[in-house]
């Protein structure tokens, strides 16, 4: 028995530093005075209050892995119930992609080269500001502005701010029809204009994606 429970511990051990070496951290934090639910995938969701963080482990590999936070959230005990903005079927923690609108943090770790990819994504619309910056000595991603007061009214809905590809499901919104045809909109360039740094339509690539050496943590704070 005993020697059965040691051996559990030493497998446990040995893949927790396996994974441990390889993992990337993300410490999230909500500097929110509201309450924000967030959201990860991988990784699930948890409730943080203002000024709480959340430490997330991410496996070296991960690609299209994403962070984001939900709003005006009811749970009941067993993690079922929903959110006004960011909603995941419902549930605490999260296992599918959050209803628009909601501000995207998207990475994708030891790609090419070991580089990881990281951004800032409005193309499924802004709920709450977001700040991405990794540990190492690469660049910082934030999204602060004030989008919610400016919002196009067409595009408004209850706390948040939609992408156009949401509201009207164009071709041209939501570029399904290739490059070809697929620019820069008015819309696009209301979000653009906010932040810079932040893809405003799917195929933003150009000036919304960054890299940095496969390896670092991150660091991804709500209302920086
Ligand atoms: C991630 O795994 C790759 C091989 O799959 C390895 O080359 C790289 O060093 C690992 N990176 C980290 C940070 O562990
Ligand atoms: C996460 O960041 C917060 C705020 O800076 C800090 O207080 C906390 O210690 C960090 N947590 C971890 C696990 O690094
Ligand atoms: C939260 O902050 C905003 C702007 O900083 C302020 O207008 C609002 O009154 C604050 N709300 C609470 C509940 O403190
Ligand atoms: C969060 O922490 C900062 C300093 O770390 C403090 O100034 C602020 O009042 C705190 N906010 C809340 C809502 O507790
Ligand atoms: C929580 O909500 C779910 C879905 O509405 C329901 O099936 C479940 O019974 C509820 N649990 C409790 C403890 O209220
Ligand atoms: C996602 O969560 C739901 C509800 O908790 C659960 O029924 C379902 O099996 C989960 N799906 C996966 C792929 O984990
Ligand atoms: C960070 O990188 C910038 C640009 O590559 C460089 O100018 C700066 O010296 C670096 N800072 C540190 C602390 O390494
Ligand atoms: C969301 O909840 C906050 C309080 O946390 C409240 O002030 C706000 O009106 C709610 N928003 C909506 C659209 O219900
Ligand atoms: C958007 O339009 C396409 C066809 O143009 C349709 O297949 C798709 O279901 C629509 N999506 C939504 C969310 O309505």
């Amino acid at each position: 028995m005993a020697a059965t429970k040691s051996l559990s511990i030493f497998l446990l051990i040995a893949v927790t530093c396996v994974a441990g070496g390889q993992a990337a951290n993300f410490n999230i934090t909500n500097r929110c005075n509201y309450t924000v639910w967030a959201a990860a995938l991988p990784g699930g969701g948890v409730r943080l209050n203002p000024n709480e963080s959340w430490s997330l482990s991410v496996a070296n590999g991960t690609t299209g892995g994403r962070i984001w936070g939900r709003t005006n959230c009811t749970f009941n005990s067993t993690g079922h119930g929903k959110c006004l903005t960011g909603d995941c079927d419902g549930v605490l923690v999260c296992n599918k992609t959050g209803t628009p609108p909601n501000t995207l943090v998207e990475f994708a770790l030891n790609q090419y080269n070991n580089l990881d990819f990281y951004d800032i994504s409005l193309v499924d619309g802004f709920n709450i500001p977001v700040q991405l910056s990794p540990t190492y000595n690469c660049s910082s991603v934030k999204c602060a502005a004030d989008i919610l007061g400016e919002c196009p009214t067409q595009l408004q809905v209850p706390g948040g701010c939609n992408n156009p590809c949401t509201v009207f499901n164009t071709t041209q919104y939501c570029c399904t029809s290739g490059v070809a045809g697929c620019g820069p909109t008015d819309y696009s360039r209301f979000f653009k204009e906010k932040c810079p740094d932040a893809y405003s339509y799917p195929m933003d690539d150009a000036t919304s994606t960054f890299t940095c050496m496969g390896g670092s943590d991150y660091r991804v704070v709500f209302c920086p």
